[in-house]
């Protein structure tokens, strides 16, 4: 796997509490679950990742970790990976809004029934806790700022119901089965790793590989967008408070952001500084379908119930992300 420039003390901020524990990390090959397996290994714990590596990236797995490819969709193959596990982080899911509003149905099987699947599992086997990762898509366009948990949920996509479907299948085993869960839900994450390829990558892979290709950024709206833009290992911390928090998680759902936003013009002035490149530009492109205009994350209840505060601020993270993507991408365009 590829050497981050920075890394977060892992073990100053999480002690020896994870210490050879049995995990499992669904979706552990993808963007945000690689950054918290490779946490995971190095706070000592014995890690297991589920992944049918239709988007993730096997080179993305650290050395120490075991990788069972398959689907959350086959009933028996997750059922067996979970077996001797006591705690699971279900990352596992597509992931593309855009994409979803193309293909419905195949994003209601992975992140609906896909949880539901591991839901069962840990059911039937008396897995000790369940950290599903959400997404503050679930706020939808309400122009309230910021988003706190109690708000109506109002998902504007077929993503953004199917990670709703999720949550409420996460609460309903806590309160059907006494199973112990939470949801967290992540508010734009952004960092090393996430994959700037797709034509549905994150913005600011997106963003990355068009500077470096020597192209203009290219904003989707009139860039007055505004993101509560999250660097990754703020969410693997929070995974982490979570995995540790002491008492029973009742399936709350929580959120994990950092609490500033900036406006998607701001971010690409800021990767064009980064990158060297103030002489282009960014275009403008009529806005997607299913785009929420504004985010922001309140973390009252995240510093209430994990006491969780960022670690990594925006500035910071988005600076470690543009020397990684120029090291790891710039080799392959030019
Ligand atoms: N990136 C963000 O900004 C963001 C925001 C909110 C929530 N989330 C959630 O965080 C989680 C991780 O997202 P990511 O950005 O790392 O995406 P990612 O695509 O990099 O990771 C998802 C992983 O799940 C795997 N996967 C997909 N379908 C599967 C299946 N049927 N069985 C087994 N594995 C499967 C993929 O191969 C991939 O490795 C997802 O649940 C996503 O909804 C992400």
């Amino acid at each position: 796997m590829d050497q981050m420039t920075h890394t977060t003390d892992w073990r100053s901020l999480h002690g020896h509490a994870l210490e050879n524990k049995p995990v499992l990390v669904t979706g552990g090959a993808g963007f945000i679950g690689s950054h918290l397996v490779e946490a995971l290994i190095r706070l000592g714990a014995d890690v297991k990742v589920l992944d049918d590596l239709s988007a993730g990236n096997p080179s993305n797995l650290v050395r120490g970790a075991t990788l069972v490819r398959g689907s959350i969709l086959d009933p028996a193959i997750v059922e067996s990976a979970i077996q001797d596990r006591e705690i699971v982080f279900h990352l596992a899911a597509l992931v593309s809004v855009p994409q979803s509003v193309l293909n419905p149905r195949a994003y209601h099987e992975v992140n609906g029934t896909g949880t539901l699947n591991i839901l069962e599992a840990c059911r039937k086997l008396g897995t000790r806790r369940v950290i599903y990762s959400a997404s503050s898509s679930a706020y939808g366009d309400a122009p309230e700022l910021p988003k706190i948990e109690t708000m109506p949920d109002r998902p504007k996509s077929p993503y953004a119901a199917a990670k709703l479907i999720g949550e409420c299948y996460v609460s309903a085993y806590a309160s059907c089965y006494n199973l112990d869960t939470i949801s967290l839900r992540y508010f734009n994450i952004f960092g090393p790793r996430q994959n700037p390829h797709s034509p549905y990558s994150g913005v600011i892979a997106a963003f990355s590989k068009m500077i470096l290709s020597g192209q203009p950024p290219r904003i989707t709206g009139d860039g007055s967008a505004s993101r509560d833009f999250t660097f990754v290992h703020n969410a693997v911390h929070a995974n982490l408070l979570a995995a540790r928090a002491s008492g029973r998680l009742n399936g709350d759902v929580v959120n994990v952001g950092v609490g500033k936003r900036y406006t998607v013009l701001q971010l690409a002035e800021a990767m064009l500084g980064h990158f060297g490149r103030t002489d282009l530009r960014p275009e403008f492109a009529p806005p997607r379908p299913g785009d929420v205009p504004h985010s922001l994350a309140d973390l009252t209840k995240a510093r209430r119930v994990l006491g969780y505060e960022p670690i990594v601020d925006f500035e910071t993270g988005l600076k470690l992300t543009c020397e990684w993507y120029g090291q790891s991408l710039a080799p392959l365009i030019q």
